[in-house]
């Protein structure tokens, strides 16, 4: 089955957005079990861990659901340039007396590894996010059995992921949650919002679409389906669902947002992502174009952000969210997705009234 038709076969076309630190494998299986897609976030995962996850996925439920990869460039700082990070660090690790961390061997999970896992595991789709695979590793994955969706900030890199033969594109407007997934330009060029881009590349390849960024109900859903997009992918919507693993600092943030702005910072992984401002964010703004690259920062502020999470501190927890995050909701996933699908269907049918007035 082509991803179009297993997309146009859900009961339910939304797709629960992989959340490394957020997500959790109950959430990814409610949402499939409740007529949506489900998605494991494989981004953080040994690749022993991306096969037993899938396996279990299967021997839980027949329905479609992802895993997602983050493509993170193999990092190799020099010495001189994680001591100066570290320098910065430090203040931040004392004021919660915790020791500065010594030079990590490994940055990230080997992406090449992860590929391989999934490639084993075959998932019914898998999404990758931050790069792009060369047409011999998705004919890998197409021979496994699985669907390939690439994540686009921009047309370009829509048609990249078209051309190297991928099944859908995941539309990432400017609007979302988390991490930016650009690969091609700056940022600057790569951040369109989620209506322009769901509609620009839809008429640029002959591919499924998944809008996500700013989806946060069924109103959103039914906005996303009339701009031609064949799924949404929905990430801040679940960050209050019962299975969402966010820290108690960080589900109160979300619950206090009120009108608070969300912010791109690079501060905390040396990749541009959005999240709700804090103390952490507006200290290192001034610098935080110098800070290394994704994923070296990510790594050298992990336990700075897990001993504040343990400390109940939100000023030095990234507190990823997007735009949408003042209309987020607690609620069980599985539950979330049919009131949301319900409302969608309300949103058309008032829709439809007013048009055919
Ligand atoms: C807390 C959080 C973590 C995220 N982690 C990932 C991830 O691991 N992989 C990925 O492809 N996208 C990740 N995203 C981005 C989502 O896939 C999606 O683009 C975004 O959530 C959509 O916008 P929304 O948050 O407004 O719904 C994350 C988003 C959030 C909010």
């Amino acid at each position: 089955m082509t991803l179009r038709a297993q997309l146009d076969a859900l009961p339910i076309p939304i797709l629960q957005a992989p959340m490394v630190g957020a997500s959790s494998f109950e959430m990814a299986l409610a949402v499939s079990k409740a007529g949506g897609m489900g998605h494991l976030a494989g981004g953080a995962m040994a690749p022993e861990a991306i096969e037993s996850a899938v396996a279990a996925m299967r021997a839980r439920t027949d329905a479609p659901f992802g895993v997602n990869l983050l493509m993170a460039p193999r990092a190799q700082p020099d010495a001189a340039e994680v001591d100066r990070a570290l320098a910065r660090l430090a203040p931040w690790y004392a004021e919660l007396g915790e020791l500065l961390p010594a030079h990590p061997n490994e940055f990230a999970p080997d992406f090449e590894s992860q590929l391989a896992a999934v490639v084993r595991a075959a998932p019914p789709v898998v999404s990758f996010t931050f790069g792009i695979l060369t047409a011999d590793q998705i004919d890998a994955l197409h021979d496994a059995g699985t669907q390939v969706v690439g994540t686009a900030t921009s047309v370009a890199e829509a048609r990249a992921w078209a051309e190297v033969g991928a099944d859908g594109i995941c539309a990432q407007g400017f609007e979302a949650g988390g991490h930016r997934g650009h690969f091609l330009a700056e940022i600057e060029a790569s951040l369109v919002g989620t209506m322009a881009l769901t509609t620009l590349i839809g008429a640029a390849v002959d591919l499924p679409v998944i809008a996500a960024g700013g989806i946060m109900d069924g109103r959103g859903v039914a906005a996303a389906l009339a701009l031609g997009a064949s799924a949404v992918q929905m990430g801040t919507a679940f960050l209050l669902a019962d299975q969402a693993s966010v820290s108690a600092p960080w589900r109160r943030s979300i619950q206090s947002v009120g009108d608070e702005p969300t912010r791109l910072t690079r501060a905390f992984t040396g990749r541009f992502a959005r999240g709700i401002d804090n103390r952490f964010m507006r200290d290192l703004r001034a610098v935080e174009t110098e800070v290394p690259a994704y994923p070296v920062q990510n790594r050298l502020t992990q336990a700075l952000r897990a001993a504040a999470s343990k400390a109940d501190n939100p000023d030095m927890v990234s507190l990823w969210a997007g735009q949408g995050v003042g209309l987020a909701r607690p609620g069980e996933a599985g539950d979330m997705i049919q009131a949301w699908w319900r409302e969608a269907q309300e949103a058309s049918a008032a829709l439809q009234a007013r048009v055919s007035r």
